[in-house]
């Protein structure tokens, strides 16, 4: 082709509906008769727009659709644009013509300039309820006829969360109408098609009573992120996929903002910190990890691109950023990048620069954010003291998880910034002196020498987690610390109790501190009514279970998490009340307690079980969860046959999902298998859910061997199910291996995947083994240590009571 000329292109272009998860696909659904229903939806990111119609299928080639459908006339369709006319279409045959065609045309108005991989469109028998913004966007929740009463949860926070984005970006919604679908088969969570937000059934469906907190909790995120979207991602899109993280870091933290704003009492910064840069730091503390930005070409490269790094640790460098230069400088950085490119291509360094347009240049922004993008993982700020002094030294040095292993050099791959950061290094001191310096990148900058009252007991650095950064001190601090949690835990914020514990956890994994520290600092639970210092001790007590369940390990940890939850557990009850807060720590703490075999719990969750089972009773919706659970893993085929009916006949997706996740709890070893061959007939799971079931199957440690042979066994057949270059089965193979701590395991690990090519899934695979190796060592030197100390708290208590 000439350049300066204008071609026109004609294609004929003929394609089958298909069966997978990706392009234009077909779901199925069964009405309340139980008759099978079906529907055609799409979709497309990163790369399957082409498999439903030609195109250049990149996200910087922008272009206005045009879209028309032919459907059946009892069908309705929707698509990124209202619609602008319905018309007949002419019969075919004689009949026909009599009588009139039973299709019609649908033809949607043009769309605005877009990238192909946000085009949408579905035809389907669903029902719709709306409502409009004060600035007159429609919104539409759409559903199967059977589900519509589910929907408006949904739809009042569509409402609320677009009119404060219009706010906070300065912009108004650029579409006439919004539509937020929930489709029966969906790969993903959600999808941000423009005008056309597809979901996953949970992830939009809400039915008040039986839902959880967190289960209505999870449908605000998912439409808060989907909705930051339509702005960050759609209105301007990434110049190429290697800088993806602009859309999914800025939305994974916008989650957060768009929810708290319409619901203050959830708590949700606090829990930006739990469940947003805890994953991050513990992925990024592996050499396997990779930097923010990289490069892809590859299909199966773009789709592995969707992982912790991109989503994780993309917004908590965008959180460190806000909290660096302001919230209003970071908000009016975002509108100046957003005005100034909209229906264009960016790359991150617009963003860094419109940030910079927003302090009057008074910040070097980019400067700082290329050590956190251009080079993988994070560092460690190590503050020492010299003698008793006055004098401080901080300083920063990268974190492995690996450390010391054999083998493992800390600085490698080579690292433009030699693996040192630009931190903003924020502390405060038992004097309630709040301080915050910043180390550089560059050679003579990466400590610093601070003077500070003599008096000082203790240090604690990182105020509130905001920064992503562990932090480690001397011993006589860490003793400090752990007092002033004994004595008065209130000097310090949630989010700081949490990061405490968290960093003294994972500097203990990485064989930096002995297993003393986290079992002393965990004592203080006892005294803990925060839901993020629970969840966070928890998960790491938890994760020592696995890694010592082979030997004595397992039961101390049980006894350990026993004693600490005791308090809190009698504290909360197992009645629903409080606020969202309290009702999400209650389902934490209830669980954990069953969990650890604490025989009051167990006795109660049993009993509930029974009661719901014998239909006395209608289950607590914070409840449903563990004491599913518990009720197939304490029972035998009739209470695993009875989940497996309501799992099947349930209308309710949230409750589905409770269901599907109890059937992996049994003991059996039979029943489990029975339970994994059922991933292989999709009229009994859908594939949308094998990847849950392989993985929940795995967590529970009678299912694990079972669910690594599955996956081996049908490797080919799981394969197939995913058309996204084997980065599901990366992750999913990932999530079964990764709490293995032997080294005959890790070899059988090893030579699996030495012989089975894993395209995209390769990154988590290498992520996985390197974390075995970590579970490996910590078994091989502390495993001892662990028993020896809890024992000493918990028969402490013993002698006490
Ligand atoms: N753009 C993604 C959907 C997606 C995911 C497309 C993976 C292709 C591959 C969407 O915005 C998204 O991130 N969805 C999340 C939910 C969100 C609340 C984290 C998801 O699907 O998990
Ligand atoms: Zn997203």
């Amino acid at each position: 082709m000439k350049p300066g000329k204008t071609y026109s292109i004609r294609l004929k272009f003929m394609y089958n509906l298909t069966e997978g998860l990706d392009g234009f696909y077909l779901s199925t659904y069964k009405d309340k008769d139980g008759q099978v229903r079906t529907l055609a939806t799409t979709h497309f990111e990163p790369t399957s727009a082409r498999k439903a119609f030609p195109c250049f299928d990149e996200p910087q080639l922008k272009a206005k659709f045009l879209i028309t459908i032919t459907h059946s006339r009892s069908l309705q369709s929707f698509s990124n644009m209202p619609k602008k006319e319905e018309s007949d279409v002419r019969g075919k045959n004689d009949q026909e013509m009599r009588v009139g065609s039973t299709k019609v045309r649908s033809e949607f108005m043009e769309s605005l300039e877009m990238s192909t991989y946000l085009v949408a469109f579905v035809v389907c028998d669903f029902d719709i309820i709306e409502k409009k913004t004060d600035s007159n966007v429609t919104i539409r929740v759409i559903a199967a006829h059977d589900k519509i009463s589910q929907a408006k949860f949904a739809l009042d926070q569509a409402v609320q969360i677009t009119q404060n984005y219009e706010r906070y970006f300065g912009i108004p919604f650029p579409l006439p109408k919004q539509d937020l679908i929930a489709i029966p088969d969906f790969e993903a969570g959600a999808m941000e098609n423009w005008g056309l937000i597809t979901y996953r059934e949970t992830a939009l469906l809400n039915e008040e009573g039986v839902s959880s907190s967190l289960d209505t909790q999870w449908v605000a995120v998912v439409i808060a992120h989907e909705l930051a979207h339509q702005w960050f991602g759609n209105l301007v899109t990434m110049q190429w996929w290697n800088d993806l993280w602009l859309n999914e870091g800025f939305a994974s933290w916008m989650e957060y903002k768009g929810v708290d704003e319409v619901e203050p009492d959830w708590k949700m910064m606090d829990q930006f910190w739990i469940n947003e840069v805890e994953p991050a730091l513990d992925l990024d503390s592996l050499q396997s990890s990779h930097p923010i930005s990289v490069q892809v070409q590859e299909p199966s490269e773009i789709s592995a691109l969707f992982d912790y790094i991109s989503y994780r640790k993309g917004a908590s460098i965008i959180h460190m950023l806000e909290q660096f230069l302001g919230e209003e400088h970071l908000r009016k950085g975002l509108e100046i990048y957003l005005k100034k490119n909209k229906f264009k291509n960016t790359v991150t360094k617009d963003l860094w620069n419109a940030c910079t347009e927003a302090t009057n240049n008074t910040k070097d922004v980019m400067g700082m954010m290329n050590t956190w993008t251009l080079q993988m993982g994070y560092p460690l700020i190590i503050f020492s003291r010299i003698g008793n002094s006055s004098v401080w030294n901080i300083t920063q040095s990268r974190f492995l998880l690996a450390g010391q292993l054999n083998g493992t050099n800390s600085s490698l791959p080579a690292s433009p910034y030699n693996y040192k950061w630009n931190v903003p290094v924020s502390f405060k001191t038992n004097l309630g002196h709040s301080r915050e310096i910043l180390l550089g990148s560059k050679d003579n900058d990466t400590s610093k020498v601070v003077t500070l009252d003599e008096k000082i007991k203790w240090i604690k650095g990182n105020t509130d987690g905001v920064g992503f950064y562990r932090v480690n001190y001397p011993t006589q601090i860490w003793t400090m610390l752990i007092n002033q949690l004994n004595t008065d835990l209130s000097v310090f914020s949630g989010a700081d109790r949490a990061q405490l514990i968290d960093d003294a956890f994972s500097l203990c994994m990485a064989g930096l501190l002995p297993v003393s520290v986290p079992v002393s600092l965990s004592t203080y639970l006892v005294k803990e009514t925060d839901l993020v210092p629970w969840k966070i001790a928890l998960r790491h007590l938890k994760s020592w279970k696995a890694l010592l369940s082979d030997g004595p390990g397992g039961s101390a940890v049980d006894a350990f998490i026993s004693f600490l939850v005791e308090n809190i557990y009698k504290k909360l009850g197992w009645f629903e009340a409080g606020t969202h807060e309290q009702r999400l720590l209650r389902t934490v703490v209830l669980s954990a307690a069953v969990d650890a075999g604490l025989k009051d719990a167990v006795d109660r969750s049993k009993q509930i079980f029974t009661d719901v089972m014998d239909n006395q009773s209608k289950i607590s919706s914070e409840l449903q969860g563990f004491v599913y659970c518990t009720g197939v893993r304490e029972g035998g085929e009739e209470e695993w046959n009875w989940i497996f009916k309501k799992y099947i006949s349930t209308n309710i997706p949230a409750e589905k999902s409770h269901f599907l996740k109890a059937l992996a709890c049994s003991k059996d070893i039979f029943t489990l298998q029975r339970f994994l061959d059922k991933t292989l007939d999709k009229s009994q799971i859908r594939h949308q859910d094998v990847k849950s079931v392989l993985t929940s199957t795995a967590m529970n440690p009678a299912g694990t061997l079972l669910a690594w042979r599955q996956y081996r066994k049908f490797w080919d057949r799981y394969n197939k199910m995913f058309g996204d270059g084997m980065t599901n089965m990366g992750n999913i193979g990932a999530g079964i291996i990764s709490t293995f701590s032997s080294s005959f395991d890790l070899e059988q690990v090893e030579d699996f995947f030495e012989k089975h090519e894993t395209g995209g899934g390769k990154r988590a695979i290498d992520q996985a083994v390197e974390k075995i190796k970590v579970n490996i060592r910590f078994v091989e030197l502390s495993a001892e240590s662990v028993v020896g100390e809890v024992n000493i708290i918990v028969n402490r208590r013993k002698n006490l009571a």
